[in-house]
């Protein structure tokens, strides 16, 4: 299945490999989940699936890299305050694995097909290999520190869109609704008329991946956590666009909330979404 070759032993290959084995797996139990619970709301699902995907790519990557460390969201607590602790101490190692086995898990179980793997590779706190996988389009986004980013072999570049008004963004809609939520309704609502329209998909990883592609001009959203983001954050990066915070910091291990964009729209959506925060 993997579209070109790299070194078997490669970071990117193991990366790869992980990805699609897992996608392919999770894609097989469409339809078949049997253990559906809760964490933090009822509205925050998790499956025998995302766990078993983890377990899957975890046991991977030690195969390879018996002393890298792993970060992956069905390894730690529930709750943005125990995920901020978990990212701490691991940022700390030289070689971090994070990963999210399922991004949109919501959509997984509902059979909407548009849900992803996404897996970075973090050097001294840099993420040098971004690997995201659709399974259900069977598309596989690849990016490289420095080498450019890919999607099934060919060059992925961000859209050219340098005005709001013809720009088509996406973003999440946060599950913690006392400051999260209005604070995205806010952004939502300032948003919408000023850019073609808003999509909500369901996988922000995902949604990094299309920005890279082109076929989305800017994401935001808020309250993420950092295996939502660090390989789509380098997908961006590698393709020529930009990833910072809400204040326009560059992107870094720690962002929960993200303006990911093709460089040319990224100050017209920061000024919008600052005006929409201050209610100004
Ligand atoms: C979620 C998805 C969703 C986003 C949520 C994430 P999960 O990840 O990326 O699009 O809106 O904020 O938590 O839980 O399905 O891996
Ligand atoms: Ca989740
Ligand atoms: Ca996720
Ligand atoms: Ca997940």
């Amino acid at each position: 299945k993997v579209p070109y070759v790299v070194s078997s032993k490669s970071y990117t290959a193991v990366a790869i490999n992980c990805a699609a084995k897992a996608g392919e797996w999770i894609k097989s139990r469409l339809g078949t989940v049997a253990q559906l619970s809760t964490k933090t709301s009822a509205q925050d699902l998790v499956t025998e699936v995302d766990k078993g995907a983890e377990q899957m790519i975890r046991k991977l990557i030690l195969t390879h890299f018996p002393d890298h460390a792993i970060l992956g969201e069905e390894g730690v607590e529930p709750g943005p305050e125990a995920s901020a602790q978990a990212l701490e101490a691991a940022r700390q190692e030289e070689y971090l694995w994070i990963i999210d086995p399922v991004d949109g898990t919501t959509n997984f179980v509902h059979g909407f097909p548009f849900f992803s793997v996404s897996i970075a590779l973090v050097h001294r706190g840099e993420v040098i290999v971004g690997v995201i996988y659709d399974p259900s389009r069977d598309e596989l986004f690849v990016a490289e520190k420095g080498k450019g980013a890919y999607v099934h072999g060919n060059p992925t570049e961000v859209s050219k869109e340098e005005k709001l008004s013809s720009s088509l963004i996406a973003t999440g809609f946060p599950v913690e609704t006392s400051t999260l939520l209005p604070q995205n309704m806010a952004a939502l609502q300032a948003l919408v008329p000023k850019v073609r329209n808003v999509r909500a998909g369901g996988s922000a990883a995902l949604h990094m991946a299309y920005v890279a592609a082109g076929r989305l001009s800017g994401f935001w959203e808020v309250g993420l956590n950092a295996w939502d983001i660090a390989a789509g954050s380098l997908l961006i990066q590698e393709s020529g666009g930009t990833v910072t915070d809400l204040n326009g910091r560059p992107y870094e291990l720690s962002v929960r909330n993200v303006v990911a964009t093709n460089g040319r729209i990224h100050n017209a959506i920061l000024d919008v979404l600052k005006e929409a925060s201050t209610g100004s």
